[in-house]
């Protein structure tokens, strides 16, 4: 009787850690010191404002690239938007997508809890709706205890400068937002959940995101400035068609002409330009490798699909399922194959390679409804077949 009542209570115990495995919010990053609170910034002096908008008065190149950017969009991108509504508008977020401090509705005064994703919140006298606009702003990177912090020491009247030894290692200033751990409990990952800097870690080189991020450039650091050596701020990423093309070598050939009415036709793709793995970043970026076979009519008659992504697991604990994504210098191929004696006769074969930034079950589960594409072409070849 007692021992029943043990079984029972253990798998009463056991159904509502389930439940709660299936019902809790979903988090999967640790909330390191890094981000957990905004970034306090005070104007330097010289200054009347810590915008971008000012900053530019003088910066005027580096201020149009960094308009064009993610960066400058973190807030107003609609993705982000979406998706920050849909995760329960979590305030851990902000703070890496509009970080200041006054960029903020609320001041972060505390924690409730030990993980630190419930602060304790009061209302921001000075929050600054046009500078929370401006996403990852300047000042985000450049402003330190009232100084403008650089890679140079370059002194000039127009505000404080001071030299900062994580602008010039290539990847300092990109660690606090773009390393995120997973170390918690319930999560095992092989690679932490946004793993630029582990990806590249495994392959035994030198870290170095500005190298690629931001390509070295000579020109005024001001308007009628001298000529200086400096960087190029676009950080282009998935968003950037050409920028993805680039770093992908891709290829299409007959590897053996095949015994009779067989045809075999291979793709190659190989990682030429990342260093981390590509797709890199979220989870949710994907590449799609199509073959498609169509008879004399144009009408589609077989196919075949892979997708090159990260899989995880997300409930009831988070683990990694597989990860095809092609690691830098790394070629994978994928083959079709088909007869020719089959009816109605194949007479086009295409292969086709696309870039996804969200799949469409999860743009619908989280209701975002692009203007912009959310996946495009990257690769496209026809061959006539007789
Ligand atoms: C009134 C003009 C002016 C404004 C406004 C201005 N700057 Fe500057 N800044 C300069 C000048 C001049 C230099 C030195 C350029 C040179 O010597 O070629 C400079 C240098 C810099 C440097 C290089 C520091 C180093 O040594 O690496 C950074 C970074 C910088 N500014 C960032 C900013 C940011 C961020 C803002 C806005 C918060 C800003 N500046 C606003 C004029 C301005
Ligand atoms: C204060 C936080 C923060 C810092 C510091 C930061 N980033 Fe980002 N970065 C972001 C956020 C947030 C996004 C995504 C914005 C969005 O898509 O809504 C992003 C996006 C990107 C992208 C993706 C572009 C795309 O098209 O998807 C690249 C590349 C990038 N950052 C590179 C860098 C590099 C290199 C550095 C260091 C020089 C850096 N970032 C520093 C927050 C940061
Ligand atoms: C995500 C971080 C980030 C943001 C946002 C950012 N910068 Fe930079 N900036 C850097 C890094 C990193 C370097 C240094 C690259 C190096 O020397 O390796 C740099 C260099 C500079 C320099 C020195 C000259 C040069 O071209 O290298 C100036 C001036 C500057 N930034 C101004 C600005 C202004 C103005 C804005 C806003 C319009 C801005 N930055 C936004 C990270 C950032
Ligand atoms: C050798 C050049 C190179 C280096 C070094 C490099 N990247 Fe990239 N990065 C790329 C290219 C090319 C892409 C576009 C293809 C892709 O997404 O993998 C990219 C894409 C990205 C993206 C966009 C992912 C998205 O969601 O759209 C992020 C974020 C990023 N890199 C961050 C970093 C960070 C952080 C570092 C340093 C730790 C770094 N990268 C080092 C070339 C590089
Ligand atoms: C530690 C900093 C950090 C935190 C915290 C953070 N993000 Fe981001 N977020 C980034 C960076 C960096 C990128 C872009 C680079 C990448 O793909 O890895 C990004 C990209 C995104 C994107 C993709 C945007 C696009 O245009 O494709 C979405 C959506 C997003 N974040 C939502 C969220 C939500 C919702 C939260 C809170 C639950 C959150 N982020 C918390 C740093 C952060």
């Amino acid at each position: 009787m007692s021992k029943k009542i043990i079984i029972l209570a253990l798998a009463l115990l056991f159904i509502l850690f389930m439940v709660s495995r299936f019902t809790r919010k979903l988090t999967f990053f640790e909330v390191s010191k890094a981000f957990e609170r905004p970034q306090a910034v005070t104007v330097p002096d010289g200054l009347e404002s810590v915008s971008a908008e000012e900053c530019g008065l003088c910066h005027t190149d580096i201020a149009s690239e960094w308009k064009t950017t993610i960066h400058a969009h973190a807030w107003k991108d609609p993705y982000f938007r979406v998706d920050l509504k849909f995760d329960g508008s979590m305030q851990v977020c902000l703070n890496c997508h509009t970080p200041l401090e006054n960029q903020q509705e609320n001041l972060v005064l505390g924690f409730y809890d030990h993980e630190k994703l419930d602060p304790i919140l009061a209302p921001n006298p000075n929050f600054d709706p046009a500078l929370k606009n401006e996403g990852v702003t300047c000042a985000v990177c450049h402003v330190k205890d009232g100084q403008i912090v650089g890679p140079k020491n370059v002194q000039t009247k127009a505000h404080p400068v001071r030299k900062d030894k994580r602008f010039t290692d290539g990847s300092g200033i990109c660690r606090r937002c773009h390393w995120i751990m997973g170390d918690r409990w319930d999560v095992f990952l092989k690679l932490p959940p946004c793993g630029n800097f582990a990806e590249i870690e495994e392959t035994g080189l030198k870290i170095d995101c500005v190298k690629c991020h931001m390509p070295k450039v000579t020109r005024p650091m001001v308007a009628g400035g001298e000529d200086r050596a400096g960087h190029r701020h676009l950080w282009r990423g998935g968003h950037d068609k050409d920028f993805v093309k680039a770093a992908l070598k891709i290829k299409l050939n007959e590897p053996s002409a095949g015994t009779g009415a067989g045809k075999r036709y291979r793709i190659a793709l190989t990682n030429t330009g990342t260093e981390h793995r590509l797709p890199t970043g979220t989870p949710d970026r994907h590449l799609e490798v199509a073959f498609r076979l169509f008879d004399n009519e144009n009408k589609l008659i077989d196919e075949k699909i892979q997708f090159l992504e990260r899989v995880i697991l997300w409930r009831p604990f988070i683990v990694d399922l597989w990860d095809t994504r092609i690691k830098f210098n790394e070629t994978r191929t994928y083959e079709f194959e088909f007869s020719m004696a089959r009816n109605p006769p194949p007479a086009l074969l295409t292969a086709e390679v696309k870039y996804g930034l969200l799949h469409e079950n999860r743009r619908l589960r989280i209701g975002y409804e692009n203007t912009e594409p959310v996946r495009y072409r990257i690769f496209y070849e026809e061959i006539r077949l007789k």
